[in-house]
């Protein structure tokens, strides 16, 4: 996959794996990257599926309708991408922490709903339910940190409790911070998602 990778200055601490929301690219999340762990070392993704030009980490049917098989096929793609960059970059693979916005925090979402131990912990920006009518895996003690907005059109208030519902009730520790705000990635909530990761991740 399209990507970029930068070595942290502190290798114990988790690698950030980037993922954009629709229409961005590998370089949209970096100051994320540096306001939640400077030290990170960084695997920030592109998006394989393009939508008139617009990357995505998968094909949608409408707004908000996901095409359900090729999230499966994506999810699966990009679960395997994280194994073999770790190979590449000289990584561990159990470390991994994704931080996602909007489409790439739905692409993260669904990596814990298919995969036990894909990532060591999340931070999703405005997520929706990736899928419903699934089992989960046992998600005991993952850490997951939800930024939304009350007044978000494309993920509205009860999809986001649904998402809480859903993770928790597979074992995962779930945080939301909420804001009167729409889709968009607001700064209180990228300082409270490094607050968060610090609270979980500090050695
Ligand atoms: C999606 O398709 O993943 C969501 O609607 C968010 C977005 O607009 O990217």
């Amino acid at each position: 996959m399209k990507h970029l990778f930068k070595k942290g200055t502190d290798l114990t601490k988790p690698v950030l794996l980037l993922l954009h929301g629709t229409g961005g690219n590998e370089e949209d999340l970096l100051s994320l990257a540096d306001m939640i762990s400077p030290e990170s070392s960084v695997l920030s993704v592109r998006g394989n599926v393009s939508e008139n030009g617009m990357p995505r980490f998968f094909r949608r049917l409408a707004e908000g309708v996901f095409d359900e098989e090729d999230l499966i096929f994506r999810t699966k793609e990009l679960h395997e991408y994280i194994a073999e960059a770790a190979e590449k970059y000289d990584f561990d693979r159990d470390q991994v922490v994704a931080i996602g916005y909007s489409n790439g925090a739905n692409i993260a979402g669904s990596l814990i709903f298919h995969y036990k131990n894909s990532l060591k912990g999340a931070i999703l920006h405005h997520p929706m339910v990736p899928r419903r009518g699934i089992e989960l895996p046992d998600l005991n003690g993952l850490p997951v940190f939800i930024g939304a907005g009350k007044n978000d059109p494309i993920c509205p208030p009860e999809e986001t409790e649904e998402l809480q519902q859903l993770l928790s009730s597979a074992g995962a520790e779930v945080h939301v911070k909420w804001e009167n705000m729409g889709h968009q990635l607001s700064r209180a909530e990228v300082e409270e998602a490094a607050e968060w990761f610090h609270k979980h991740f500090s050695s």
